[in-house]
């Protein structure tokens, strides 16, 4: 199956350090990689209901669920490229992962099944000199990709506050070079690493 490459933008700013850094990394993929890019503020999500327990829940078939969705599920590879807010991952993209739930729960969709074994990453730009305190958005990602049955390719971390910032970070822009060429192990829940 050729790798197709579904980069996720969940900035509330354009051309952010997040988006930066995720394209320096996709530079780097072999030419016969597809790559799409969505960017969250321009396909905006709806507030996610809960509808998984309602027998009458279907398929999105228009506007940006739908959108989302088709380039969720055509995607060997899913890259969420969040700033670091709060420790965790944005209000957007936390808003797509929620929307996850839903998909989960579809009837015909077979979500679970077609994500499995394929490929979850992350990239993010935070402000704060020490890259410990993205622990929460390293964990979600983790966590997400493990009880989905998909690979985890790990978090290519860049500092910076305001745009640009980050590509003074060349450490960043050095693991940018490689972070798409590393092994992903299937994803495991902390408590289940041997
Ligand atoms: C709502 C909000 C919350 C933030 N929370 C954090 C944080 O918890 N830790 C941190 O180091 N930086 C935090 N920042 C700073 C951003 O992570 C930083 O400016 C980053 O470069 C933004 O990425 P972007 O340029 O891709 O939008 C926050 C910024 C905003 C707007």
């Amino acid at each position: 199956m050729t790798r197709r490459f579904l980069f996720v933008l969940g900035s509330a700013r354009p051309d952010g350090n997040t988006e930066l850094l995720a394209r320096r990394a996709a530079e780097q993929l072999p030419q016969n990689v597809e790559q799409q890019w969505i960017d969250l503020a321009a396909h905006p999500l709806p507030d996610f209901e809960d509808l998984r327990h309602d027998s009458d829940h279907t398929r999105p078939t228009e506007g940006d669920v739908a959108t989302l969705l088709d380039a969720t599920l055509a995607a060997t590879d899913i890259v969420i490229a969040s700033p670091l807010y709060w420790y965790s991952v944005s209000d957007r993209t936390k808003r797509y992962l929620d929307h996850w739930s839903g998909w989960l729960r579809t009837p015909g969709l077979d979500f679970k099944a077609t994500l499995e074994g394929r490929t979850l990453w992350g990239v993010t730009a935070l402000a704060h000199e020490e890259p410990e305190v993205a622990a929460p958005l390293v964990g979600t990602l983790n966590n997400s990709a493990a009880y989905m049955g998909m690979r985890f390719g790990g978090v290519l971390l860049g500092n910076g506050s305001k745009p640009g910032d980050v590509l003074k970070d060349t450490e960043a822009l050095a693991r940018a070079k490689t972070f798409f060429a590393q092994e992903a192990p299937l994803a495991r829940f902390p408590y289940e690493a041997g």
